[in-house]
């Protein structure tokens, strides 16, 4: 038999032959400490624990890249300390817990939550130098149910922000706080870079197919249908707003945010109408895992529970390894781009405006605050303090653009 021409004559092109992995977007996805985003992540307020965390238990809490240890003196007083006790540096992890504040176990050394030396035991007159001391610290406070710190240039601590969406709860309604992360599927602990969980708030257009088509289906059927999409920067982001024309005279006019520098303002899947009533915070313990900090505002204290999206009905704990293969989920797609994706490789098309539009958004950021200036949305007086939510869900009745099946053209 004969060779086809294409066979013998005509060159393969774009074979995986030689092919050479791209870069990461360091600038963009480094959390530690010096690191371009990292300095941005550090001029806010960031969840680090539930507020049963800080207790009387020392605990370890890695965030941002650094090993921190959380506890709450007896008083109530939250705090948080680096490890290393600086006398001979054994760790605060196996210190205990006391009215004042915590004592390292090897000699005693009593440290309050704002790293002054109360006590020396073993040194005459219980340290007579002790005011000389200061067990590296970090401001914290609580507020919805979450333990906050602020990890950055003292001198530009900004006032940690309330949101109108959580405050003023009624008396039928509560809210709810939650690390275990909350969306498409996935386990708790989050092990890849946090940055890939955060663009895919502005990737509205993976949702018919990834969660209306792979996942077993997963949210409501108007989520299955592809929208029209328009993407906006914000005074504090960028915002998206997706159109579905729902076939019976309304218009789901559906409206995600992110806000810098890590929160996902992503309403109700299941389709709740109104503005959101979950916020979400996207923490990083460092470049390769993450948190995922939930405040919800429901009457029903299983609000979040009921919310976990399930494949086929099942729990994504649950799913055999064919059926995770079978059955995708926001998990294994953004772990499976790599523990930090490689953003030189990546083809971004019209559709992926918004997540282009958000790395500029960062880089810029990176920038200003390098040559001194505030990021966006940093309060420093009360009456700037109040952060307004837009992301919802808006059921309007009416003539529409918008909302078609997946494949077909715009
Ligand atoms: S190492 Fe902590 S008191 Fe000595
Ligand atoms: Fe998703």
């Amino acid at each position: 038999m004969e060779d086809s021409v294409a066979d013998s004559d005509v060159a393969d092109t774009g074979t995986a032959y030689g092919f050479a992995p791209g870069r990461p977007n360091l600038e963009l996805a480094q959390v530690g400490p010096g690191t371009g985003y990292g300095e941005v992540l550090r001029r806010y307020w960031q969840p680090i624990g539930l507020a049963a965390d800080a207790g009387p238990v020392p605990r370890q809490v890695r965030v941002l890249g650094e090993d921190l240890i959380l506890f709450r003196t007896g008083s109530g007083e939250p705090g948080l300390l680096y490890p290393r006790c600086a006398h001979r540096g054994a760790s605060l992890f196996y210190g205990g817990v006391e009215p004042d504040g915590i004592r390292c176990c090897y000699h005693g050394w009593l440290f309050d939550p704002e790293g002054r030396c109360l006590e020396q035991p073993c040194e005459p007159g219980n340290g007579l130098h002790r005011d000389r001391i200061r067990q590296p610290w970090y401001a914290v406070r609580e507020r919805y149910g979450l333990i906050w710190a602020y990890l950055g240039d003292p001198a530009r601590k900004p006032l940690l922000p309330r949101y109108d969406v959580l405050e003023n709860v009624g008396p039928d309604e509560q809210l709810i706080s939650d690390d275990t992360g909350v969306g498409g599927g996935g386990p708790a602990f989050l092990d890849f870079n946090w940055l890939q969980h955060w663009e895919n708030v502005l990737d509205p257009f993976h949702v018919p197919i990834l969660h209306g088509r792979f996942s077993g289906f997963q949210f409501s059927p108007e989520m299955a249908l592809m929208p029209e999409v328009r993407f906006e920067y914000t005074a504090r982001g960028v915002r998206s707003t997706q159109v579905r024309a729902l076939g019976d005279g309304r218009t789901l006019r559906r409206v995600t945010e992110v806000m810098f520098p890590n929160l996902r303002v992503v309403a109700s899947p299941r389709l709740a109408p109104g503005p959101t009533n979950i916020l979400g915070w996207v923490v990083p313990c460092d470049d390769y895992s993450f948190r995922i900090f939930t405040v919800a505002r429901d009457a029903d204290p299983e609000f979040l529970v009921r919310l976990r999206a399930a494949h086929d009905g099942k729990p994504w704990r649950a799913l055999t390894e064919a059926e995770h293969q079978r059955m995708p989920g926001d998990y294994e797609c953004q772990k499976s781009q790599g523990p930090i994706t490689l953003h030189s490789d990546d083809h971004l098309t019209t559709t992926d405006q918004g997540v282009a539009m958000l790395r500029r958004m960062m880089a810029r950021q990176i920038k200003a605050v390098a040559a001194g200036g505030d990021p966006p949305g940093v309060a420093f007086s009360p009456a700037d303090d109040m952060v307004a939510i837009e992301g919802g869900n808006y059921f309007e009745t009416g003539a529409s653009p918008g909302g078609r099946p997946p494949g077909t053209p715009a």
